[in-house]
């Protein structure tokens, strides 16, 4: 048996995937501050100023509004758990693994699931969720997703929290890929739930899921015929811990949460409209240059995500030994593709920290190279003028 073991050692990535992004240096000197105990004054003030924090990155007045102890996939349970009970009919729009996996969950709650599909890459249309909302005889929720991280497309859903609400319907948005990168109004789109996690718009590392509960999803919960199935992610319990009570519930996890503090502050001194437009000028730039390289979006035009490009593997090249390559040369991380899109997609997002010019340019060129080094037939020096001609663009808007 080993006696000693390695210190760690991982290598410094670049991290352009879809999640988890680049931690700013300010985010892990948090992490080394001092662990005090959960009921402590001075966590207490943390969790307060997260509440606060939160509810400007959401956009919401939401009183109900924390960060669950665990990945955006506990936000996720956390709204089902509380939201839905045995029993209840639900929608759920489809169109990729996370919308694949909201119907999932909420199936195994018992709830009658009315599944609205699109092909992957599509996003779902309004007229189409409608129908659904029509057949339930009563539905309590809709659930989609925001950003499809498993295809790139961008999902329009400002209108469906009316829409929901005209067929009495809770709404419940996954916002996991993207709060932080676009705009997410809880209050303005009547979004009465919402869940997403530290590790991609906010720059933190994984580990906490924000979420946010409108008062008419809290008198949803405060109905409840029953109690939540779930323990750990029991609203009504939690509440007593993050709200004025400080019951103890379950040990907050302390350095996720200074990670957490100081990214949304990070994000706030930065201010929202700031950070949509370097995201949206950053995609602009990848998006030219991965064109340029003849990579085609997987996701439905004038539906991109401007955190997410999700391209096409070109004929006869090996995804996988791209990849690599990408790691091995130039210490940068891209993904692949989930369930369908295996093998036939590379996902390179440009989130939060990760949405840097620099990035951009870097991975271009080492595309490019690696492309080039594999045979496929590119322009050399074509994607970064493109990326070069959508910033001067920008900046001329
Ligand atoms: C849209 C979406 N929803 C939910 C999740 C689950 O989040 P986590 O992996 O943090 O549990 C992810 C993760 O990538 C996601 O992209």
């Amino acid at each position: 048996m080993a006696t000693s073991f390695p210190e760690l050692n991982p290598g410094p990535r670049l991290l352009l995937g879809p999640g988890p992004s680049n931690v700013h240096p300010r985010v892990m000197k948090a992490m080394a501050s001092p662990v005090v105990g959960h009921l402590d004054a001075d966590f207490v003030r943390v969790m307060e100023d997260i509440k606060r924090l939160l509810r400007i990155v959401f956009q919401t007045a939401n009183e109900i509004t924390f960060p669950v102890s665990g990945t955006g996939s506990s936000g996720m349970e956390t709204a089902l758990m509380n939201l839905v009970e045995e029993g209840d009919e639900v929608v759920i729009a489809i169109a990729g693994v996370f919308g694949e996996r909201l119907a999932d969950a909420a199936g195994r709650l018992g709830a009658r699931v009315h599944r609205v599909e699109a092909p992957w890459g599509r996003i779902i249309e309004a007229e189409r969720i409608e129908a659904a909302l029509k057949t339930a005889a009563k539905p309590k929720l809709l659930a989609i997703v925001h950003a499809e991280t498993s295809t790139g497309a961008w999902q329009p859903v400002e209108a469906l929290g009316a829409l929901a609400h005209r067929y009495g319907a809770l709404f419940l948005l996954d916002a996991v890929t993207s709060l932080g990168c676009v705009p997410v109004e809880i209050d303005k789109w009547e979004v009465d739930a919402c869940y997403s996690c530290t590790q991609k718009g906010i720059s933190a590392p994984p580990g906490l899921a924000p979420v946010t509960f409108s008062e008419r999803a809290m008198a949803a919960v405060r109905a409840r015929k029953t109690p939540s199935r779930s323990w750990y992610f029991d609203l009504a319990m939690i509440e007593r811990y993050w709200g004025a009570e400080r019951v103890y519930h379950h040990t907050a996890p302390i350095t996720m949460n200074y990670a957490l503090y100081e990214a949304l502050r990070i994000i706030v001194e930065e201010g929202l409209e700031t950070r949509f437009r370097r995201h949206r000028e950053n995609a602009a730039a990848m998006q030219a240059g991965l064109a340029a390289l003849g990579l085609e979006p997987a996701a439905q035009a004038g539906h991109l995500l401007p955190q997410l490009a999700v391209v096409k593997v070109p004929p006869g090249i090996d995804e996988a030994a791209v990849r690599a390559e990408l790691v091995r040369k130039y210490n940068i991380e891209i993904a692949g593709g989930l369930g369908p899109f295996k093998g036939k997609v590379w996902r390179i997002g440009t989130l939060g920290e990760s949405s840097r010019r620099e990035h951009v340019t870097l991975a271009l060129g080492a595309l490019e190279t690696i492309l080039a080094g594999m045979g496929v037939e590119v322009a050399r020096g074509a994607a970064l003028a493109a990326a070069e001609r959508a910033w001067r663009e920008a900046s001329a808007a």
